[in-house]
Order: structure tokens, then sequence, then C-alpha cells
């Protein structure tokens, strides 16, 4: 199906300021709004995003006193206090750096007794609390979103999903071995990230140039999960040199 694309495609010179396009738009919105619900991703492709937020904070020109946040994903079965956690990165990265409430703080839980449960209620968080103002994301070279792999239906909330090898693969080096990767994680769904108000997508490395392609083709087909932002009203894509 060829869809008449809404997104708003930005061509950044370098990465530092693909980093510096995203950090504004998400200060502006929390100028607008102190109390901006944010989905949060992680990865390699926003610690830049994320040092440019904390310069800001430090600068005293944004503050996340009032804000709330959400994270995509979680993988199943790391703690989060161990370094490959999300958990982690979201603290290193940014949280232990700003002004963030630690209870307006939320993340999916990877360790729980009853995933499926725990997975309902963090979608039934996301709704209580409005739904997210502006959702960051990053994507995967299969085109996965969130943890959204190939083949993963676009209406399904926040679920547990097998993670592909592809993505096991290009995770590996965040842990000491391919053995370490967690074979599953705990990811919002398409529908979540769909349910969003705005959408900022980064894409900065060799590794993505096929995704890039695929998405800029506007075909949408649940074999390339971020096809399915062609349907979102309100998508940013801020890319840089993929070379
Ligand atoms: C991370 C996430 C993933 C990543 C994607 C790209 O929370 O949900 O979809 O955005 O895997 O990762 P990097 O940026 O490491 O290439």
């Amino acid at each position: 199906m060829n869809v008449v694309t809404n997104f708003k495609w930005i061509e950044a010179a370098n990465y530092d300021e693909m980093s510096k396009i995203a950090a504004t738009i998400f200060i502006d919105q929390l100028k607008k709004n102190s109390e901006t619900v944010l989905g949060l991703a992680t990865g390699g492709t926003p610690e830049g995003f994320y040092k440019e937020l904390v310069a800001a904070y430090k600068a005293g020109e944004v503050s996340f006193a009032q804000a709330k946040s959400f994270n995509l994903d979680e993988y199943v079965g790391i703690d989060p206090a161990n370094e490959s956690s999300y958990h982690y990165y979201m603290d290193h990265h940014l949280f232990n750096h700003v002004d963030m409430k630690r209870d307006n703080i939320n993340l999916p839980a990877g360790i729980q007794s009853n995933l499926e449960k725990a997975a309902a209620e963090y979608e039934a968080m996301i709704k209580e609390a409005g739904n997210i103002d502006i959702q960051l994301l990053g994507i995967g070279g299969n085109g996965h979103i969130g943890f959204n792999e190939p083949g993963t239906p676009f209406d399904v909330g926040t679920h547990i999903i097998e993670l592909a090898q592809s993505t096991r693969e290009a995770n590996k080096v965040y842990f000491d071995s391919i053995e370490d990767v967690p074979t599953h994680a705990i990811t919002m769904g398409i529908k979540t990230i769909l349910s969003s108000k705005k959408i900022v997508l980064l894409i900065a490395s060799a590794s993505k140039q096929e995704a890039f392609d695929r998405l800029r083709s506007r075909i949408v087909t649940e074999d390339f999960p971020a096809s399915a932002l062609h349907n979102h009203p309100d998508v940013t894509v801020i890319y840089t040199d993929m070379k």
C-alpha cells in the first residue's frame, strides 16, 4: 500500500547537529508544557541527544521537574542495576543529571513474575497519563521501532517480544558475549507508539541505510515495523549522512 506520508524530513549536517535539533524540539516542548509526558528511547543513536538535554538543564534552559517519562523498552531478565539494562542506561545518560522526579520516571519492568500483567499495567499507565506527548525513536537495521520486530502486528500495545537474531547481534556490544544478550524484551507496541501525539525519529548510522531507504519508499507493511509511522500525523525524521 502506498500512502502519502506526513513526515517532516530534516537532514542534519552531522551527528552533533542531529542531536541538537532533536534536543531543541524536546526542550521547546518542555517550555511550552512543563508537564509534558516524554517517550524515551535508548541505544547508541540518542546518546548525543541526552548530552544536549543535560547541557541545557545545567545551563538553566530547561527543567524536567514537572515532566513524566515512559521508556520504550527493557530486556527481559536483566536487573535494573545491571549496566546493560535500559534502566541503567537512562540513569547514566539522563536521569542522574537532571531534576526529573523519580516517581515520574517509568520504564517497563524486565524482571517480573508475570510479565504479561506487567506489560498490560505499563500500557494502562501510559493511557492514565494521557498518552505520550512527544516520543523519541531510533530504528533497528531491520526496521524495528521499540523492540517491535518485523511481523509484529500494528495493533498491539505493550507486550513481550522475542528479539530478532540481527537485533541481538547488533546489541551484543553492550554485553560480554552474544550468549549474554537476552532473547526477549518487553516493549511498547506499535499501537502505543502511534498513540503518541508527536514522534521524533533519529537515524544516523551506515547500518541503517537500508532501513532509511525503505522508510523513504513509503510502503506500509508489517515486515517493516517503522513503516507504521506513515499512519501517524506528526512524525519528524532527523537524519544525517549514513556513510
Ligand atoms: C531502544 C529501542 C530500539 C533502538 C534501535 C536502534 O530503546 O527501542 O528500537 O532505537 O535498536 O538502536 P541504536 O540507536 O543503538 O542503533
